[in-house]
């Protein structure tokens, strides 16, 4: 079976565009592949040291994973920190990755540029981030990587580091690790406020539907979402923020309620009122149970831990297999 790898840093709540974008996908995976899912609690410190909220966030994460169906028994879920193979690991590949190449990674430039305009600091982890990341791939020598286009540089990245490693090595150790897409074409789950794509980092607190979010929440936000008067003509084109109305519907709604208002649309009758009271309750029916899941594992704590101490010991089997190999190859070895 084929090795996919993913994670996700823990850096605030988990909205439907991740959903969508990637957890349903870890799902889908999990029976067909051997995945390894992980919180990249390292990688959030290079932008979000705050200790109080990162570990608020990292459970808040685990349980959002279960509750969204990551099933432990069949993929390994774990802490990046908890697995120490990882760090020593970081710390050889630092020599394999070039300062002129670090600097270059486009994702480099437009973090220094947030955090620039957020007046923060610009940590040396920021720079080596993409080392930290390709690690996490080749530690279990994954193949395969589910993550979305916004990842492609360090993808590209991690498959040097790795071709690198080989080269000198004389050795075909690593795999040069692809981007992966389950099934269709990559989603991308728009914002309620026609401000591109929903995400966390937005400053309209209203443009995205969070999985946490009460059933009052949900109404109050999609009941916000931008419209423009109507459709002035039969068969007009929809501008974006009513497309993106549309592309939130295709989500959760039946494919009945879609074409009801596609018709509608297209003959002119649509009330937009209508169809928003229609999206809010059918994301209210989709979130809700979910929300109620996360509720339940993020206060069974014991639950928790227990799952990450398992999902850490298969992690570190894998991982310290391929370190020392790693270590072999590299003549440390020594006695
Ligand atoms: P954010 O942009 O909200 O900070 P992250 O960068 O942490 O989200 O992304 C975590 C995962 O969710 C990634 O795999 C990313 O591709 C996916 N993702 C994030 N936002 C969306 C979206 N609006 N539509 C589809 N996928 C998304
Ligand atoms: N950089 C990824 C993000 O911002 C998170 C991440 C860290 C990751 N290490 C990874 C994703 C390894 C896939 C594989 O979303």
């Amino acid at each position: 079976m084929e090795t996919v790898l993913s994670g996700a840093r823990p850096t605030g709540l988990v909205h439907l565009g991740n959903y969508f974008g990637a957890i349903r996908n870890f799902v889908r995976m999990q029976d067909s592949y051997n995945c390894y899912y992980f919180i990249a609690d390292y990688h959030s410190l290079t932008t979000h040291p705050e200790a109080k909220a990162l570990n608020e966030n990292v459970k808040n994460l685990l349980a959002t994973y279960l509750a969204c169906g990551v099933d432990p028994e069949k993929a390994t879920l774990y802490i990046q920190s908890h697995v120490p193979e990882i760090p020593e690991l970081y710390l050889l590949f630092n020599m394999l990755a070039y300062k002129g190449e670090l600097e270059k990674c486009p994702t480099f430039k437009e973090k220094v540029r947030s955090q620039q305009k957020a007046k923060k600091t610009i940590n040396a982890g920021l720079l080596t981030y993409p080392v930290l990341m390709g690690v996490d791939i080749l530690i279990h020598r994954a193949a395969k990587v589910p993550v979305g286009k916004d990842q492609m540089p360090h993808l590209e990245m991690a498959r040097n580091f790795a071709k690198r490693f080989n080269f000198n090595t004389k050795s075909e150790f690593f795999p040069e690790p692809e981007a992966f897409n389950f099934g269709q074409e990559l989603v991308k789950v728009p914002s309620l406020d026609a401000s591109g794509k929903m995400s966390k980092s937005a400053t309209n607190p209203n443009s995205a539907i969070y999985l946490s979010d009460e059933d009052k929440v949900i109404t109050k936000k999609v009941k916000k979402a931008k419209t423009d008067s109507g459709p002035t003509e039969p068969n007009q084109e929809k501008p974006e923020e009513i497309e993106n109305i549309f592309d939130l519907m295709r989500l959760v709604s039946t494919e009945d309620t879609v074409n009801h208002f596609d018709e509608a649309y297209n003959n002119c009758t649509i009330r937009y009122g209508d169809m928003k009271k229609q999206l809010a309750e059918d994301m209210v029916a989709f979130v809700a149970p979910i929300r109620e899941r996360i509720k339940s594992y993020r206060q069974d704590e014991a639950l928790l831990a227990k799952m990450v101490k398992q999902g850490a010991e298969k992690a570190r089997a894998s991982a310290s297999a391929t370190l020392q190999g790693a270590k072999e190859l590299m003549g440390m070895r020594y006695f």
